[in-house]
């Protein structure tokens, strides 16, 4: 029997029903907010993910479904959606356009990571990509809009928030922080000894308890931003504040992409697990520029629809349309055109066998239907249907035409 690879799911009944519910829902707040709908290719050539998600991250390091396809190229599926939607915003020059563009976005993405609870090798993202403003109130309004989506599905989340600085306070830091990584170079596991060479601020992202401990004393970005992120950062706090919004300042989240700057969030949920970040995202202000396109400040989130789903009850599903069926041989063509015709406006589950009411009446409610209408002898000979709603329990013939 051929089953499906390590780390990749079917989303089959029920809770295909959880799946479509969160992106209906999500994709309806995220337009309130001007956002709107795009597609990108799933494949995109390799040099995408190296230049923009970093070669020194986990996800191009150690990740990526890479591999070259019959014409030679050297091709990727997508690990994550933001690069695919920058370089689409270049291509089709957006950013020469100037303004401000807001797009969403979702389907599945590829990791080949180790397979646990919450982590697939391929999982789905809803994001968000906002172009155009450089000011921290968008910031804001993304972090509330998120906010805004997981509240709606009522799950339980802890907002962390951290700002990484940019190309002017960054430099510097990563010098003191490297000084200080030096003394302790014998003292960090082998991982950090390899982020230390590649992208120094990835060791607060390591998991390792005595790397962490090590880390207490470390210099922080936080008190090394340069002043114009040190007031993006302060003003967005105090506009969370204003709006209730509680937050966690977190020195350690640093994020597992390379191309962020400025905000970096993510929403956590201890009702998750191990794999406990529901959303993440952050500023990208550099990014359009890093791939060839004109400077453009963004800002966007991805929310991992599994990890969601997880959290979530499948919401009731209340009856719909209408079910019919014949009860004798000679109703089935009149039933199937009636059938057809209801089809216009009303979803209808049509039974293609003779039954008798009892049966149909059964099946319709198997099948979720408001109303069951069958076709007799009777109905044939007055050109009817009978019909009964099986909510309101009650009966009534209604002419065929
Ligand atoms: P990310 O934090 O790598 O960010 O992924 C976003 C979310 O995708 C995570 O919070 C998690 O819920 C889900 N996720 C990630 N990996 C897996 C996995 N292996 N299995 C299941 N779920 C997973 C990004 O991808 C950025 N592109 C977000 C962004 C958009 N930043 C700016 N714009």
């Amino acid at each position: 029997m051929i089953t499906a690879l390590r780390g990749m799911k079917d989303i089959l009944p029920p809770q295909n029903e959880k799946y479509s519910y969160i992106l209906e829902n999500t994709a309806a707040i995220v337009k309130k907010y001007g956002f709107v709908f795009i597609e990108t290719p799933i494949l995109e050539e390799t040099t995408l993910f190296k230049r923009s998600v970093g070669e020194s991250s986990d996800i191009v390091g150690k990740e990526m479904y890479q591999f070259i396809d019959k014409g030679g190229n050297d091709v990727c599926l997508r690990p994550e959606g933001t690069a695919g939607v920058v370089r689409a915003f270049i291509e089709k020059k957006y950013d020469r356009q100037g303004g401000i563009h807001r797009f969403f976005y979702h389907g599945p993405m590829f990791r080949y990571e180790r397979p646990q609870k919450g982590r697939f090798r391929q999982f789905h993202q809803f994001g968000v990509e906002s172009f155009g403003v450089e000011s921290y109130l968008e910031d804001a309004a993304i972090i509330l809009m998120l906010k805004e989506i997981l509240d709606f599905f009522g799950i339980r989340y802890t907002l962390k928030i951290n700002s990484l600085g940019c190309s002017d306070c960054m430099p510097p830091y990563r010098e003191t922080l490297m000084k200080f990584l030096d003394e302790k170079e014998g003292e960090l596991c082998e991982d950090c000894q390899r982020r230390k060479a590649t992208n120094p601020i990835r060791v607060f992202d390591c998991k390792n308890s005595k790397c962490q401990e090590v880390l207490i004393p470390a210099p922080r970005l936080r008190e090394n931003l340069c002043a114009s992120c040190d007031t993006h950062f302060n003003s967005l706090l105090t506009l969370l504040d204003a709006k209730g919004v509680a937050y966690e300042i977190d020195p350690n989240l640093v994020r597992g992409l390379d191309y962020y700057n400025k905000t970096a969030f993510e929403f956590v949920s201890g009702d998750l697990g191990a794999q406990n970040a529901v959303a993440g995202g952050g500023r990208y202000d550099k990014l359009v520029s890093f791939l060839d396109g004109k400077e453009t400040p963004a800002i966007g989130f991805a929310i991992g629809i599994e990890r969601l789903m997880e959290m979530i009850e499948t919401p009731p599903k209340e009856r719909e349309g209408y079910y019919f069926g014949a009860l004798c041989e000679e109703a089935i063509t009149p039933i199937f055109v009636a059938a057809s015709k209801q089809r216009r406006t009303d979803k209808v589950t049509l039974s293609y066998d003779v039954r008798s009411l009892k049966a149909h009446l059964k099946a319709a409610d198997k099948a979720g239907a408001r109303y069951c209408a069958v076709i007799g002898e009777d109905e044939l000979a007055q050109r009817q249907l009978w019909v009964k709603d099986l909510v309101e329990k009650e009966e009534e013939k209604r002419a065929l035409e």
